[in-house]
């Protein structure tokens, strides 16, 4: 059963938005309804970490988008994940499919910056899924399980994990995954946790969604009994993200 897993929202604010524009979303966030079991978590663009760590109320936590695996050093344009824990963010989005597929980040590397976020102290979204070919040749499950071992060969300890299930086909598309095709991609993954690392994980871990999730298609996907929460784009830029907050309500 779902209940024993906090519903997990993210709102990944990806490459968008400027102070006027983030000030104004961040005061709708502040006076929002945002229910006491629900845990939320905004990741802004690392030039605005700071910025919206100080103005978010505290019970938002703020995310990184990205981070590299050292913690300092010559890696011109990479921040590290002790950097973003100064700033006051407590999480950081890895493994992204526009850092896989634009940037070109492997499973090794998207691995070891799980590795060095974690034993740094910052929480991880965990990313994962599969592109359109692959879901149409039907090797969603051998592609989003490989790229699940990459991530849980660098985890030790799972309390600080989130996996996100983002089919790339489904990505700022408009094309959302059914609830079901979302469910049975979870219910596999659960499985995968089950065998691979042990029931105890497979359990409390939150396994969530991304791809094109809206204030109208939110209550559904919900209400499947491994989705436990969304990792919204688009949608997470406009106030009809707290409706998506709220899909449980
Ligand atoms: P959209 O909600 O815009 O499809 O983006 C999903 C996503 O990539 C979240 O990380």
């Amino acid at each position: 059963m779902a209940s024993c897993r906090k519903f997990f929202v993210g709102g990944n604010w990806k490459m968008n938005g400027r102070k006027n524009c983030l000030g104004e979303l961040i005061c709708i966030l502040n006076s929002a309804k945002l229910p006491a079991d629900v845990e939320v978590v905004c990741a802004p663009p690392s030039a605005y970490i700071d910025f919206t760590r100080q103005n978010l109320i505290p019970k938002i936590a703020v995310a990184a988008q990205n981070c590299y695996k050292a913690p300092n050093g010559a890696f011109t344009g990479e921040i590290s994940p002790g950097m973003i824990i100064d700033l006051g963010a407590t999480w950081v989005i890895l493994g992204h499919s526009e850092r896989r597929h634009i940037f070109g980040e492997s499973d090794e590397l998207i691995g070891q910056k799980v590795a060095h976020a974690l034993t740094e102290g910052l929480g991880v979204i965990a990313c994962i899924g599969e592109k359109l070919d692959e879901r149409e040749a039907g090797i969603t499950e051998e592609v989003v399980f490989k790229q699940t071992n990459a991530i849980a060969a660098n985890v030790k300890d799972w309390s600080k994990v989130v996996l996100a299930y983002e089919p790339v086909w489904a990505i700022g598309t408009g094309k959302v995954a059914t609830p079901q095709q979302a469910q049975e991609i979870h219910e596999k993954l659960r499985g995968w946790l089950q065998c691979n690392v042990c029931e105890m994980v497979a359990k409390s871990t939150r396994i969530i969604y991304g791809g094109s999730v809206t204030g109208a298609t939110c209550r559904e996907l919900a209400s499947q009994p491994d989705v436990d929460g969304f990792l919204v784009g688009g949608a997470s830029l406009k106030p009809e993200f707290v409706d998506i907050i709220n899909a449980k309500q």
